[in-house]
């Protein structure tokens, strides 16, 4: 049967008329549902561990907006929580975790194979969103990159530059490698396991690798991501996936739609569409690259980019999404506004 998903046919590399749109964060705090449940929750971990909530907030914006996929609601720290450390998310401050910066820290995590006990109830929230989607709406699972989520394990916070992490990897460069290698090994049995309870597509956030500079890319975005797609394509040929190095050069995103093993490139929203098209959309599938903040402005700006970011990606595979997630002060009313510019556009 010829696919009908517009994600994944624009992750086969066919071009539509209309290019298939989701939204980074589309599952969160700029919607009045959202909050109700959060509220309903009590924290955040324990909303994304109780299946029916979690599955309920993935499913709030597909039937607001109806976009074409749906991304599962969970987050990239839960695999920290499940090695082992302390998680918290502390309203108005972000995450807090444990840290790791000792060999004796990396010791006492536990290893890939004992992760399923903690991430069990995400496989359940895939399951019940496998029945209850609708027919022509792709479901995306996803993780954090290794390097992305140890900066959080080895500061224990967000941090601007990633200092902490770039610190140890200085100072310790063998404990910094055994500790993506212990990600990179989790995030593998995760994926596969998503897969495994229904995800169509897998998307790796790699946030923050723009704060990696030269070979460091290479080594600690580049590798372990090829890594992850890798393992997975042995287990999983078919499923795409979707690779964001958010923020690194141009000459680093041409690599890594060369040699990621990646599906599609997620670009951000400070590099230049035109050039994108040029240089990244005859590799790979482009996913984005809207600014976030005319989610907040709206009016017909938004119409106006809208447009030229479509009609600069009309030539070949693309998927319609923000540079970066939606932020809790948008209007979504924009985001209608964008859906409805996007697919009017044709
Ligand atoms: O709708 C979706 O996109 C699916 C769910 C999702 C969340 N986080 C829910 C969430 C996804 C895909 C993520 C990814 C994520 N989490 C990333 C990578 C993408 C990016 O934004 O760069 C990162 C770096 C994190 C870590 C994280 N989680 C931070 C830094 C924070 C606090 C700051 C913030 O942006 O809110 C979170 C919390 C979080 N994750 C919220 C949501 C909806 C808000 C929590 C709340 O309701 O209080």
């Amino acid at each position: 049967m010829a696919e009908t998903k517009k994600l994944l046919r624009s992750l086969n590399g066919e071009t539509l008329d209309v290019p298939p749109i989701w939204m980074m964060r589309q599952a969160g705090r700029y919607l009045p549902e959202y909050r109700a449940t959060r509220e309903k929750a009590g924290d955040f971990l324990t909303l994304c561990y109780t299946p029916e909530l979690a599955a309920e907030v993935t499913l709030q914006p597909i039937r607001r907006f109806g976009f074409d996929a749906a991304i599962l609601f969970a987050d990239i720290l839960l695999i920290p929580d499940a090695l082992g450390l302390e998680v918290g998310f502390v309203k108005g401050e972000g995450p807090k975790l444990s840290t790791v910066t000792t060999e004796a820290g990396l010791a006492a995590l536990g290893d890939a194979s004992g992760i399923h006990a903690t991430l069990s109830p995400v496989y359940e929230t895939l399951r019940i969103l496998k029945a209850e989607l609708p027919a022509e709406t792709a479901l995306i699972g996803f993780a954090g990159a290794p390097w992305t989520v140890a900066t959080y394990m080895i500061a224990g916070h967000g941090t601007p530059d990633q200092g902490p992490a770039h610190k140890l990897k200085a100072e310790n460069r063998a404990l910094f490698e055994a500790l993506l290698q212990r990600i990179t090994d989790a995030t593998i049995e995760y994926l596969s396991a998503q897969v495994e309870a229904g995800a169509e597509v897998i998307k790796l956030f790699d946030s923050w690798a723009g704060s990696l500079q030269g070979a460091d890319f290479a080594d600690y975005s580049l590798a372990p991501i090829r890594a992850i797609t890798r393992a997975l394509h042995e287990r999983h040929p078919d499923v795409p996936v979707i690779g964001f190095p958010r923020g690194t050069s141009k000459e680093n995103y041409v690599s890594f739609a060369k040699t990621a093993g990646v599906q599609a490139v997620a670009i951000d929203e400070h590099l230049d569409a035109a050039w994108a098209a040029a240089e990244l959309q005859p590799l790979t599938c482009v996913q984005g690259n809207l600014a976030p903040g005319h989610m907040v402005t709206g009016g017909e700006a938004l119409d106006a980019e809208v447009r030229r970011i479509r009609e600069t990606f009309s030539k070949g595979p693309h998927i319609f999404n923000l540079g970066h997630g939606i932020t809790p002060d948008a209007d979504p009313e924009n985001v209608a506004r964008m859906i409805a510019a996007l697919r009017a556009s044709a």
